[in-house]
């Protein structure tokens, strides 16, 4: 395994990235035949192009300099990259996934290294097996009564990975110091307390089912556990790992690590309600199902799922909660352009009872009749407005166009306006009126009166994209899985090289400013804030996504200094053209030296 990273996984990278693309961000590309570009050579300078890129060999040749190679090559001498920089940021712009390497599954050598990550990962694992050995052993106890009631194999139970986390106070602490963990980690992987003003440690998890979750690579990473009792003497129903370093609930979806492959194959989800459902659709053949960890659905899941797939079923309650559901899904996916579709259940059932009645064929049948989420949308107005009088079909305008402004595809859109303008019995281009009134669609639709100025159509502003380089932005994602990493940061980085030209520096100092403060989750919020004014798709799969790094301090340094190496080009190159047009001996000598300097 060179490098660390298997060779699958380069494979899967490079299928991923198409060399075309990937180019094309760089630099403008000219089609010259079916699936050849050309362009000028970023790597000399010419005046005609001679830079071929072959979109069916996927490699690019340079007949100017002789450069060529594939994707992961063009990177490397592009941004200065190592090979395995290379791959880690076409792997974070393609989506894949690189496992962690040689501490893996290995708690001794993680904690020879140092990576607290791992270490959280392996007590996790080591609880998940600890409560589903439990389960086995007692497969007469309240947990395996309750599975059976609700017909679940025991079999089925263990796939699921279900366990029994045991009713007394420090059962779990107790098996895991046997194992070399140390209750300060049991603290911080959420699966101990502290109690409080003592030095005395009990179970997070007691007398519960426990659901174990899984990131998207399928290492545990947390839990979700169910009481069974009927009023829940401790918490509430559900008692989940409080947020730590590996799990951040906002971004992780049970089922994932089980549905992803099949998410993908399918280009579609289903999103359901919780644990339960989930199982339920599985069980029902469904197995492209996930659901959020208890929580409303978060934008980072939803760009999760859009790494996936474009196509997605909502399975929410049908009560008032379940339609809340939907519409706050429709405000994160429409603008996501993803199609959406809702399931309706008939009965008030969730889907776990669906399948418990009707079995496969029930499951399959709801999934079949999903209708259009702006359909369903539309539908529920007669519900929320007083369509009677003008002032509610108003108001019924006015909410339906909020979402309706969120559809990008023009067809779509016409449909959906028409379905709008039947329900509440007015004109198509009332609904439009609306629409433009929103300011945030063309008004191509619209019959005008004669009289009235065409406006020329507003276009769309052209998103400057930044290319930013590998080693920042691995700094950033360092310092966001670990304050440890982003205090070493700042320690390393100067505050003249740590200045804020850009959004990722931006992130990056706002990480390491919470991170000296003892609170890097603060300084996670705060990045979301300033996202949700100025998106950026590379800070956003940031912090949705947790490539986990073994040698945290050894990565920061590599990272560390090809960011210098980089700054320092930039450096020079401002130099270079500084001395270019100096004039005087004098001006030049100080120019040269400060060239000289830099190396
Ligand atoms: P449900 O109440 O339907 O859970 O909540 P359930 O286990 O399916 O219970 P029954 O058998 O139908 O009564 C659905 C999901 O909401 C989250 C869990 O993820 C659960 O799977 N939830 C629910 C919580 O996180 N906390 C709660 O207190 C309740
Ligand atoms: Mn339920």
């Amino acid at each position: 395994m060179a490098f660390g990273i298997p060779p699958e996984v380069i494979e899967e990278i490079k299928s991923r990235c198409d060399i075309v693309e990937v180019i094309g961000s760089y630099l403008p590309l000219k089609r010259s035949g079916s699936s050849n570009f050309k362009g000028l050579c970023p790597f000399h300078q010419e005046k005609t192009p001679s830079f071929h890129v072959d979109g069916a060999r996927q490699m690019f040749h340079c007949f100017g300099c002789g450069k060529g190679g594939d994707v992961v090559r063009f990177v490397m001498d592009k941004d200065n990259l190592t090979f395995v920089d290379a791959l880690h940021m076409l792997a974070a712009r393609a989506g894949v996934i690189i496992p962690e390497y040689s501490a893996a599954g290995n708690p001794e050598e993680a904690r020879r290294r140092g990576s607290i990550r791992e270490r959280l990962l392996a007590a996790n694992e080591l609880m998940a097996s600890f409560f589903a050995e439990n389960l086995k052993r007692s497969p007469n106890g309240p947990v395996g009564s309750y599975l059976r009631s609700r017909g679940l194999s025991l079999e089925e139970a263990l796939h699921f990975k279900i366990g029994a986390a045991p009713d007394g106070w420090t059962a779990g602490l107790e098996f895991a110091r046997s194992k070399g963990f140390t209750d300060e980690e049991m603290v911080m992987a959420g699966l101990a307390r502290k109690k409080e003003g003592s030095n005395r440690f009990y179970d997070q998890f007691r007398g519960r089912l426990t659901f174990a979750i899984t990131n998207e690579q399928g290492r545990v990473c947390g839990f979700s556990a169910r009481s069974l009792e009927a009023k829940p003497v401790d918490g509430g129903k559900y008692i989940n790992t409080p947020e730590t370093p590996v799990f951040r609930k906002g971004n992780l979806l049970y089922g994932m690590a089980l549905a992803r492959k099949a998410i993908a194959d399918n280009n579609l989800a289903v999103l359901c309600e919780g644990q339960m459902d989930t199982i339920a659709f599985h069980r029902a053949g469904i197995n492209f199902a996930v659901a959020p960890l208890g929580t409303a659905f978060t934008p980072e899941q939803a760009k999760v799922l859009k790494r996936y797939t474009s196509r997605l079923l909502l399975a929410f309650d049908a009560d008032g909660a379940g339609m809340k559901a939907v519409e706050r899904a429709a405000e994160i996916l429409l603008p996501l352009s993803m199609d959406v579709k809702v399931i309706h259940i008939p009965g008030g059932k969730d889907p776990d009872e669906l399948y418990s009645s009707g079995g496969r064929e029930a499951v399959a049948a709801v999934l079949d009749e999903a209708r259009p989420l702006l359909s369903v949308l539309t539908s529920r107005l007669s519900d929320k407005f007083d369509l009677n009088t003008p002032v509610g079909r108003g108001e019924a305008a006015a909410w339906v166009a909020n979402y309706l402004k969120l559809v990008e595809n023009q067809v779509e859109l016409e449909t959906y306006v028409a379905e709008a303008a039947r329900m509440l019995r007015v004109s198509v281009e009332a609904i439009y009126s609306e629409l433009a009134d929103l300011r945030k669609i063309e008004r191509r639709k619209i019959i005008r009166p004669e009289t009235e100025q065409i406006q020329p159509v507003p276009q769309k502003p052209v998103r400057e994209r930044m290319v930013y380089p590998a080693a920042l932005l691995s700094l950033l994602e360092l310092a966001v899985n670990s304050s440890d990493a982003a205090r070493q940061i700042a320690e390393m980085l100067s505050a003249e090289e740590l200045v804020s030209a850009d959004p990722v520096t931006e992130a990056l100092n706002l990480m390491i400013n919470a991170s000296l403060n003892g609170e890097p989750e603060q300084g996670i919020e705060e990045i979301k804030n300033r996202l949700t004014e100025r998106p950026s798709p590379e800070i956003s799969r940031i912090l949705v996504e947790h490539a986990d790094c073994p040698d945290v301090p050894r990565a920061v340094s590599d990272s560390v200094a090809s960011f210098r190496k980089l700054k320092n080009q930039e450096k020079k190159q401002a130099l270079l053209v500084q001395l270019s047009r100096a004039v005087t001996p004098g001006e030049k000598m100080e120019l040269l030296k400060a060239v000289a300097a830099l190396k």
